[in-house]
């Protein structure tokens, strides 16, 4: 029988606090929850954001479990740095097996790869971008071959706010890139300006599709306020205009997130809380319906 290939899907944005690291959290959990699918997570941020989101518990205490995986996997050279530090090796196979002391489970259909603090320095030391540009394809690939590993359904990568050597590499070989923005006055002037960057920065490769959608929105009753939605419409102008006149397939989706405090704590309590699954379920819909 044929292995089917996972789709791969990474969340980034030039601007921070947009909402990246909750957005492929959220998904990451509702997915795995709800579907019958097995999730891996990547964070690639080296400001770590969502590995020290999983690392604590609500009362901020460290997570045992985790704490002790993780310190054993930095002492195994067994992080995505050390995979880097192997494949960027000139002249050498990339000999880099992979397994649960690469990849942490944090429940039975969601996984997660840890990003650590070298990746903050990575960007000065003289990785080559082509040399790094196949990196994330190779490490899938080792990933789907592993016995040791299940085959995954979904890929989410949480990238940093910047171009670096790792998001070039994501950006280059993932199925699609999603983008949340927020209801501001940055929200089409930011979007506009990532989407001229991405196709800059990939050429000469193709351009994976873009989704776009609006996370943190204000809603009176059930529905957007006026000002939100003005902002929607501005956004999927930008997107509409950017796919007419280059050649980048890029949607803004109907669905939305709402603007929820609650979310804050989701990650640490280990769930979305119950009235963000709608919007979520509904926005992964569109996402798998985009993919396909
Ligand atoms: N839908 C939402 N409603 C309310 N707060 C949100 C929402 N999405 C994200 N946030 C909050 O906004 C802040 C930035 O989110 P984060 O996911 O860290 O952004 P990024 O990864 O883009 O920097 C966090 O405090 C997070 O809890
Ligand atoms: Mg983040």
């Amino acid at each position: 029988m044929a292995v089917k290939s996972p789709k791969t899907i990474a969340t980034i944005n030039f601007k921070g606090g947009v909402g990246k690291t909750t957005v492929t959290w959220c998904l990451g959990d509702v997915v795995s929850s709800f579907t019958d699918s097995k999730v891996l997570m990547f964070d690639l941020d080296a400001q770590m954001s969502l590995t020290q989101a999983i690392a604590l518990n609500e009362g901020g205490t460290m997570n045992d479990k985790f704490q002790k995986w993780y310190e054993s996997s930095i002492e195994r050279e067994k992080t995505i740095f050390d995979a880097l530090d192997k494949f960027a090796r000139p002249r050498q196979h990339f000999d880099f097996p992979v397994g649960f002391d690469f990849i942490y489970q944090l429940t039975e259909d969601l996984h997660f790869v840890p990003s650590v603090e070298d990746l903050y320095w990575m960007e000065l030391e003289v990785f080559d971008r082509d040399a790094v540009k196949d990196f994330i394809r190779r490490l899938l690939g080792k990933v789907a071959n592993s016995p040791k590993l299940p085959q995954y359904d979904y890929i989410l990568f949480d990238c940093p706010p910047s171009f670096t050597l790792l998001s070039y590499s994501v950006l280059s070989c993932c199925d699609l890139i999603l983008i949340p923005v927020n209801p501001d006055y940055f929200a089409s002037k930011g979007t506009n300006l990532i989407l001229n960057s991405l196709k800059m920065r990939i050429e000469p490769f193709p351009l994976p599709k873009i989704g776009v959608f609006m996370n943190k929105t204000k809603t009176y009753g059930n529905s957007p306020t006026k000002e939100t939605s003005f902002y929607m419409r501005e956004v999927a102008h930008v997107c509409a205009e950017a796919s007419r006149r280059q050649t980048i397939d890029a949607d803004f989706f109907e669905s939305w997130i709402p603007d929820r405090v609650g979310v804050k704590r989701a990650i640490t309590t280990g769930g979305v809380p119950g009235d963000l699954l709608e919007p979520f379920k509904e926005l992964w819909t569109e996402v798998t319906g985009y993919l396909s």
